[in-house]
């Protein structure tokens, strides 16, 4: 079945370049192996081998968390469980192979239990990805995206 898949769960700041690569330790995946069946499913990678890929997350990404590696796997997959994009873009009439605006998109995901503007990215005028940022609320909430990085940003008309 046709979905997307978690690339990962970034700590961030509007200001600064966001941290990264707080350890250097290996992600010792004994932490995380009750989760690792939904872990290939949900977040597997498209180029590496999967647990190379989320040693790779939670090196650059994850350790800057604050979080120990299962609440920090968690905690994405939660936010990912929560929002399945594919159907609300589908409940949108947005469907894959398909052009629409990037407006279109952008509403879809407004409109839905998400609430906020996404950052969408796109490659050769393909949409890759999808955004959606949370604050650190200790229930985190979600917030508006800032705008893409130019060399990201998906045409007016995709
Ligand atoms: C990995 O975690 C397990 C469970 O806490 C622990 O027993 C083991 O020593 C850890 N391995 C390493 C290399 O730290
Ligand atoms: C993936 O990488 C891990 C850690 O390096 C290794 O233990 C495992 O055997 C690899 N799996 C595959 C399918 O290559």
């Amino acid at each position: 079945m046709l979905k997307f898949t978690i690339h990962g769960l970034w700590p961030s700041n509007y200001i600064r370049r966001h941290p990264s690569g707080c350890t250097t330790s290996d992600l010792n995946t004994s932490l995380i192996n009750g989760i690792v069946p939904v872990l290939d499913q949900d977040w597997p990678s498209y180029t590496i081998n999967n647990s190379e890929f989320w040693d790779y997350e939670w090196k650059k990404h994850g350790s800057c968390s604050n979080m120990i590696p299962f609440d920090y796997f968690t905690l994405a997959l939660d936010i990912y469980t929560r929002n399945d994009l594919q159907q609300i873009l589908k409940h949108a009439n947005v469907l894959h192979g398909n052009t629409y605006s990037i407006n279109k998109v952008i509403t879809a995901i407004q409109t839905s239990r998400v609430g906020v503007l996404p950052q969408l990215s796109c490659k050769k005028g393909d949409l890759v990805e999808i955004k959606l940022c949370l604050n650190k609320n200790p229930i985190p909430q979600y917030i508006n995206c800032p705008p893409p990085p130019p060399n990201t940003a998906c045409p007016t008309n995709m």
